[in-house]
């Protein structure tokens, strides 16, 4: 399976920079599976000019036109973008998302055949076996079947601090999470590390038992950073 890896872009780049992003990022050579989550304003710059897979930061749940500002998984489609991120602890923070919100987002993505990258992670001070079933049951209430959902574990410490766990700790959290999942859904999961990875620690983290792949937040819009991080792999 070809390692995946997910270039969040949260709120970054101004429209003059983007072009010169697209064509830099057609120039790379790899073997991994490239998804580019730029904010929303530029979707469709690049599904029309990117040669990478395209996801969403964010989609909502209902497909009903009477959403002022919102998004739906309709509109991605026809869009041409493939995945869309749910679950994000920043707009856990910022728009108080509820698991319940997040389970409808999930299950609306599936439904649209729309590839979900659900995050989820601990906090420093909060104890990972106890919390993250917790978590995980209740954004996968009602979904039978996880083949198509990608789980990114992202400690909440760790996003946009340049703190992250040790890749034991890593491998050890990672490994509980994948257990818990085959127990439950008969499947091993599609598992992904996202918090603080850097052009330096990329090598290291990608290569963790379990893990197929990484999801790059502040850095991933600054195009040498992501050369690198291609290089370095
Ligand atoms: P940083 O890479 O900036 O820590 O962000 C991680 C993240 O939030 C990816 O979704």
């Amino acid at each position: 399976m070809k390692k995946m890896i997910v270039f969040n872009h949260k709120m970054s780049l101004l429209y003059d920079e983007v072009y010169n992003y697209i064509t830099r990022t057609n120039n790379l050579d790899t073997d991994c599976n490239i998804i580019i989550c730029p904010s929303n304003i530029y979707l469709e710059l690049f599904t029309n000019n990117s040669e990478w897979s395209i996801g969403a930061q964010n989609m909502y749940y209902n497909i009903d036109e009477n959403h002022t500002g919102e998004i739906s998984s309709l509109q991605l489609k026809a869009l041409g973008v493939e995945y869309v991120i749910v679950g994000h602890n920043e707009r856990i923070v910022d728009f108080n998302e509820s698991g319940r919100i997040i389970n409808l987002k999930l299950i609306e993505a599936l439904d649209a055949n729309i590839f979900p990258i659900l995050c989820f992670g601990e906090d420093a001070d909060e104890d990972y076996r106890e919390k993250l079933p917790q978590l995980l049951d209740s954004y996968l209430k009602d979904i039978l079947n996880i083949d198509f959902i990608t789980f990114a574990y992202e400690p909440i410490y760790a996003i946009g601090t340049g703190v992250h766990p040790s890749t034991d700790k890593i491998k050890e959290i990672i490994s509980f999470v994948s257990n818990y999942l085959e127990v439950k859904y008969h499947k091993k999961p599609n598992l992904i590390y996202g918090g603080s990875v850097t052009s330096s620690n990329i090598y290291d983290i990608i290569n963790i038992d379990g893990i197929n792949g990484v999801i790059v937040g502040k850095i991933s819009s600054d195009i040498r950073e992501v050369e690198k991080i291609i290089n370095n792999i």
